[in-house]
């Protein structure tokens, strides 16, 4: 099972600053998965072109059941990562930034500035998630719960969760 993780940062794909938002994502979904999967990680900057390739790259060609992007949600001028999601996706999730906003405007007042959304291309789940490393937690918990039965739904592999940590939904048939 291949995972994307895709940090979306002009200055971290320059090397200005070290990507701390990637990896705390491979760390949350180590400690969240209990099946086996491979990270497929890479940092890229905030152009809408290039994050549309890695997207359908991850997706299409390294099938990836499931990717998670973190960084170019807010409101500021580069950021452009739902914008993205969205023009390569065929249909949007837009609860999962419903959730992801409700659940960090307990933290911070302006989780209301990402404009983070989720949606389906063919097999693959797209997730954004803010780009503060302490977001990347407080988001993945919340949503993890519905992603195994949605990847069951759009024909992807048996997601299994650390019960532990999250329990993963699945409605009774
Ligand atoms: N969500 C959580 N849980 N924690 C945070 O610190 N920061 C907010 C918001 N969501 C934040 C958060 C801020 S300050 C911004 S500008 C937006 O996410 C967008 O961040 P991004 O552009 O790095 O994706």
């Amino acid at each position: 099972m291949r995972i994307g993780i895709l940090t979306v940062s002009d200055r971290a794909s320059r090397g200005v600053y070290e990507d701390l938002s990637g990896p705390a994502i491979r760390a949350c979904l180590s400690e969240m998965l209990a099946c086996e999967w491979k990270p497929h990680y890479l940092v890229i900057p905030d152009e809408q072109d290039q994050i549309e390739a890695t997207l359908k790259a991850m997706c299409d060609d390294e099938g990836c059941c499931l990717v998670v992007t973190t960084g170019g949600t807010g409101p500021a001028r580069r950021d452009v990562t739902p914008e993205a999601t969205e023009a390569v996706c065929q249909k949007l999730l837009p609860g999962f930034g419903e959730l992801m906003r409700a659940v960090s405007l307990k933290s911070v007042p302006t989780a209301i500035l990402s404009r983070q959304t989720a949606g389906i291309r063919g097999n693959s789940l797209i997730v954004n998630l803010p780009g503060k490393p302490a977001a990347i937690r407080e988001c993945l918990l919340a949503v993890m719960p519905a992603i195994p039965y949605c990847i069951d739904l759009i024909g992807g592999p048996r997601l299994e969760t650390n019960e532990a940590v999250v329990k993963a939904f699945r409605p009774a048939k």
